[in-house]
């Protein structure tokens, strides 16, 4: 049981080449992070992977995504929902004039509105501060809450493979692990996660599998216990980073170094 990117390109503006030709693969049992710096194009990988390209002006031009070998249609992103994708946006996007319940009921929709009681059930056991709140608007409700109320609608779908776009960023290393957390409960519960990370040690700490887009393309692809232990991995993305280098010029700076010495 796979959710799997054959050889994407994604183009926006008919012009713009963001993403070109990577290949991903998530298990409907495991966690696999996607790593990299900003603009790598991991959020155009994601968008071309649940049918939201359209909506910002970008297409797939080569590629497809496929589903236990079965290719999906990702025209329209309802359509890759009932397939059993359902995505997180960057930026926890919830709808602040609603209440916690209106926006989990959002999510349901989308796949069918039957045991919409049960499903809200399960979404508080999951969440239950969220519970407490049902009848608050969104808007009220701190970072952390809104991330979990926007992992909270993607689930009401009851999807097999979930795709999380960066859920930690701008949280509290408190809350952070707390989402970390929640992720793993996902993933025993039964659904695939896609995680995109910035925080590659939270991602790599919880990861089967691991891969790196830089630019445009998948330049590592391996074990996250593997990609922990990797030098370069670990100068730049687990902390002992140059910073603004990329992956390819911190090894260029590492072989020039080894050369000189
Ligand atoms: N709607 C758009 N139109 C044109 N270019 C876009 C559009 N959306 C993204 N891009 C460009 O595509 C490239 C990849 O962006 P993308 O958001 O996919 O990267 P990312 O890896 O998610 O970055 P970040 O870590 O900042 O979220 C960037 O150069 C970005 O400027
Ligand atoms: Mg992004």
């Amino acid at each position: 049981m796979t959710l799997a990117v054959h050889n994407i390109e994604v183009v926006y503006e008919d012009v713009m080449l963001v993403v070109k030709g990577a290949s991903i693969r998530v298990p409907s049992e495991g966690i696999v992070a996607l790593l990299g710096a900003n603009g790598a194009g991991k959020t155009s990988l994601l968008r071309a992977m649940t049918g939201l390209l359209s909506v910002h002006r970008g297409r797939i031009t080569r590629g497809h995504v496929s589903i236990d070998d079965q290719p999906v249609d990702t025209r329209r992103a309802p359509d890759v929902v009932r397939a059993g994708v359902s995505q997180v946006m960057e930026g926890r996007r919830v709808f602040v004039e609603f209440t916690v319940e209106e926006n989990l009921r959002v999510g349901a929709y989308a796949r069918t509105r039957a045991g919409l009681a049960d499903k809200l059930d399960r979404i508080y056991g999951m969440f239950p501060i969220l519970g407490q709140r049902r009848t608050q608007r969104a808007g009220y409700l701190s970072g952390g809450e809104q991330q979990m109320l926007a992992i909270g609608r993607a689930l009401m779908a009851e999807p097999r493979y979930i795709l999380l776009d960066e859920p930690s960023l701008g949280l509290a290393p408190q809350v952070v692990e707390q989402i970390r957390d929640l992720i793993v409960g996902i993933r025993d519960s039964g659904t695939g996660v896609l995680l995109v990370e910035q925080n590659a040690a939270m991602a790599l700490s919880i990861a089967d599998h691991g891969y790196v887009m830089e630019n445009g393309k998948i330049v590592m692809d391996a074990p996250a216990r593997a990609l922990r232990d990797d030098d370069d991995i670990r100068e730049f993305y687990l902390g002992a980073g140059t910073g603004g280098a990329s992956l390819r010029e911190v090894k260029h700076y590492r072989r020039r170094k080894r050369w000189l010495s």
